[in-house]
């Protein structure tokens, strides 16, 4: 018989006034995974959230929990008899109790008969040195780490991690966003976070559940989601974005690029081709000749510069192409700043382009 998955949610609905904000949302997270649950603000990642909490009830839809229901629309059992662990984005640690209980808290007999425990939470999370330590004199990272150890010492078998790192000084956040990512692991709890930092998933997630307007639309490894999106605003939420658009003739689309294979869309249909910044090669002008076609880049396209700002780790070059006037940016390691005017040759990389039907 195989092992179910640690956490299992199964056609979850939930409407206010009639609209549904979760929308027959279904996944798995097996035990040390971490998923992140990823979309934009209002499209119902916090409502899921606390469903699977038990601090909000499902419309339709069942949980389980290593296999065994914890939640449908008849059966329920309550929140602190789920092994589901919270953390949310402001920490709630108690002020009035000092690091070492606020940690013993979900434990039974508090800190006095769960030293060990704690005292093994707070060295990882590098916190041994506040155990007496009240919330109000620490950073706020330091609640993090504590609130991360209090979430973590009952062992639950699930953790729900609501935006935990957006209260963070943006400074800090990456460091404590590996420092947390570590310990999960180690623990081998599984992970739902939510967040709508497309950054925070990539570097977190082992599973991203893609969500937009209580659905949803894509779930995967963070590489699959990056480099295979299911529609132009999958491939919009991660990176900025060039979009070409053209019309099917014969399974080809004409662009100034070359022609592109655009099998499966209907005749006539409006095409988007998609690639991002990065992935735009660039040639010089010489005498007026640009590169030979290739399988690998296609046709260059001659293009003037309109614009080109250093950002620190990479330059941002805008471009109008000679041929259309199509506006395309391509991103650039380092410094590079050509003047405005200077032509240039664009290439898209075929096998880093994107090709969707017109919606
Ligand atoms: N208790 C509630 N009553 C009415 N509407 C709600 C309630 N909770 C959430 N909503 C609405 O549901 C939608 C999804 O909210 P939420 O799950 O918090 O989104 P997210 O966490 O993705 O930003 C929003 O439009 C929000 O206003
Ligand atoms: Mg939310």
């Amino acid at each position: 018989m195989t092992t179910p998955p640690r956490l299992e949610v199964q056609h979850l609905i939930r409407a206010f006034d009639g609209l549904r904000v979760v929308d027959d949302v279904s996944f798995t997270v097996a035990a040390g995974e971490v998923a992140c649950l990823l979309g934009p603000s209002g499209c119902g990642k916090s409502t899921t959230l606390r469903i699977v909490a038990g601090v909000d009830m499902q419309d339709s839809g069942s949980i389980f929990v290593d296999g065994r229901l914890i939640c449908d629309t008849v059966f329920r059992i309550p929140p602190e008899r789920r092994a589901i662990g919270l953390m949310f984005q402001d920490f709630a640690l108690f002020p009035h109790l000092p690091v070492s209980e606020n940690v013993a808290f979900g434990l039974p007999g508090g800190f006095a008969t769960n030293r060990a425990r704690v005292g093994e939470l707070l060295e990882r999370v590098q916190m041994s040195n506040h155990v007496d330590s009240y919330p109000h004199e620490l950073s706020g990272g330091e609640q993090q780490r504590v609130a991360l150890a209090r979430a973590l010492a009952p062992k639950p078998r699930v953790l729900l991690m609501d935006e935990p790192f957006s209260g963070l000084d943006e400074r800090l956040r990456d460091g404590i966003r590996d420092d947390t990512l570590a310990l999960l692991k180690e623990e081998r709890t599984a992970v739902l976070l939510v967040t709508h930092e497309p950054d925070e998933a990539m570097r977190m997630a082992d599973q991203i559940l893609l969500m937009r307007a209580g659905r949803i639309v894509q779930q995967g490894a963070p590489y699959n989601l990056y480099n295979a999106p299911v529609d132009r605003r999958a491939a919009a939420f991660f990176s900025d974005i060039n979009v070409l658009t053209g019309q099917v003739r014969g399974a080809l689309t004409d662009t100034p690029f070359g022609q592109f294979l655009t099998p499966g869309i209907p005749e006539g249909h409006a095409v988007e081709i998609v690639i991002r910044p990065q992935h735009l090669k660039i040639d010089f002008h010489r005498a007026g000749q640009g590169p030979a076609p290739t399988a690998e880049n296609g046709t260059a396209a001659l293009a003037r510069v309109t614009r080109a700002r250093y950002l620190g780790s990479e330059s941002l070059v805008e471009f109008a192409t000679e041929m259309g006037d199509i506006a395309l940016t391509a991103s650039v390691p380092g410094v590079f700043l050509p003047p405005a005017g200077t032509p240039m040759w664009l290439m898209l990389r075929r096998d880093r382009v994107f090709v969707f039907p017109k919606i």
